[in-house]
């Protein structure tokens, strides 16, 4: 499929925000005769091309081809601003959610409030209820292994932490319901975006939920061993944190759908009348590296879930050297658990090792999506997002081995935390950018 993008700002009545696939036939007697203002666009349209160009066009739509033609008002651009800069926002919300959730366990604060309300908990005003809340939290695991000499105000700190992450998240969901429900009475959501934005808003009530069923894992008496500690289920928080980057990664796309819309394929090649075989080899290609950039996506939100588990094991705290595993290239405890399987989520060794092989082979395949790019003309920002990819990909990796080989210390922590969604922004960024590129038809 070819898609010919333009944007028609003038002369038409009302928000049109309408696909108009024209298919094998003259350009443009298929326009739906009730709407008036979409056929005068598209004369218009039609009016501003160049002669090479509209012979193009016509070449494209005789030889089986499918032209797409977006078009939009200036009413329709001021709306997209605002529906684009509330997921933009709302996106960013969720990403300094993820910051604060990282520094929560890191500063281990997450277990200190052991009640939950969706709507929200009651903050302790006087000395007594901040007293009576302090003596909730002594009933559970986390005081009585680990914090046994905890003072009141110690209580206090980690307990602050927690609130201002659980309130962070609500706020995230007023901050997404009220614009949504303007947006969605006002007509300014296409079909599709109110689909999305129902999944988007499901996903954030999903969301709370598998927080608190996180942490009441950690209140609960499960040891493995006389060794053990209270710490919430590592498969609850890889699934809290692979639920934040998927709702992160969809606000971010659709914001970027909405702000900068993807650019079709480079538009000079246009200007050779018709699909030359220097066009069809350069499609491929950018087909080929829109597939590896999926991968690439794939792996990078696989290695981040990878982390959570390193995260949630304290699997960070051994074997603090690189490349090396304890002199070693494969640690002896790597199959230690048994059955086979469990080594693979419950060993510290085998769950740290697995993040180090995922970590370097996304930084492999980053570097080849750097490589493959260089010599392609790839449509819009893709270049910029290459670039933002690759200085993230190694600045994350930089960032793994420093916190592994300092023993995890909380600022550099918080930021390959922080970096993976960096990461995941650039690869999203760039998948975005490559939207449009479609293999040609033969
Ligand atoms: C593309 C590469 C990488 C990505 C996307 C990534 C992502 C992540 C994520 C999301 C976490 C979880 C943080 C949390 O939940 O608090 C994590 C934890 C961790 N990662 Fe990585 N990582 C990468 C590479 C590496 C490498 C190469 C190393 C070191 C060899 C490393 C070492 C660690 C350590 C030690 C932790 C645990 C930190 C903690 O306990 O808070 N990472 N990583």
């Amino acid at each position: 499929m070819l898609v010919l993008s333009k944007l028609c700002t003038s002369g038409i009545r009302n928000r049109i925000t309408s696909k108009l696939l024209v298919l094998n036939t003259h350009t443009f007697c298929k326009l739906p005769s009730n709407n008036r203002s979409l056929s005068a666009s598209v004369r218009l349209f039609t009016n501003t091309l160049k002669k090479n160009q509209l012979t193009f066009l016509k070449n494209a739509t005789r030889s089986n081809q499918t032209v797409t033609v977006h078009f939009s008002s200036t009413q329709c651009k001021k709306s997209k601003k605002f529906v684009g800069s509330w997921l933009l926002l709302c996106s960013g919300m969720v990403f300094v959610a993820v910051s604060l959730g990282g520094i929560t366990r890191l500063t281990e604060s997450g277990l200190s409030m052991v009640n939950w309300r969706f709507l929200g908990e009651k903050m302790p005003l006087t000395q007594q209820q901040w007293i009576e809340e302090f003596e909730k939290y002594q009933q559970y695991p986390e005081f009585k292994i680990l914090n046994k000499d905890m003072t009141l105000e110690d209580f206090k700190r980690i307990w602050w932490m927690e609130y201002i992450h659980r309130m962070w998240g609500r706020l995230i969901g007023v901050t997404f319901i009220v614009p949504a429900s303007y947006f969605w009475l006002k007509g300014m959501l296409s079909p599709r975006m109110k689909l999305k934005v129902l999944a988007l808003g499901g996903l954030i009530g999903l969301q709370g939920l598998m927080g608190w069923y996180m942490v009441k894992s950690g209140l609960e008496d499960r040891f493995d061993g006389p060794g053990d500690i209270p710490r919430v289920s590592q498969y609850r928080l890889a699934a809290h944190l692979g639920l934040a980057l998927g709702i992160y990664a969809g606000f971010f796309y659709n914001a970027l759908d909405y702000l900068v819309p993807a650019k079709s394929m480079p538009i000079d090649l246009f200007r050779e009348h018709n699909i030359s075989s220097k066009f069809s080899l350069l499609a491929s290609k950018l087909v080929k590296l829109k597939n590896f950039v999926y991968a690439t996506k794939g792996l990078i939100f696989l290695t981040a879930l990878s982390g959570a588990f390193v995260a949630g094991l304290d699997a960070g705290l051994i074997y603090n050297s690189f490349p090396k595993m304890a002199d070693k290239w494969i640690p002896d405890d790597i199959l230690a658990f048994y059955p086979f399987l469990r080594n693979f989520t419950e060993n510290p060794t085998t769950v740290q090792f697995d993040h180090r092989i995922l970590g370097i082979t996304t930084l492999t395949m980053i570097t080849l999506v750097g490589c493959m790019s260089r010599k392609l003309s790839i449509p819009g920002r893709g270049s910029k997002a290459v670039v933002a990819l690759v200085a993230f990909g190694y600045l994350q990796v930089l960032l793994g081995i420093t916190t592994l080989l300092n023993y995890v210390p909380i600022p550099l922590a918080a930021s390959h935390q922080s970096g993976s969604l960096l990461l995941l922004s650039s690869i999203v960024w760039l998948c975005h950018e490559l939207k449009f590129v479609h293999r040609l038809p033969k």
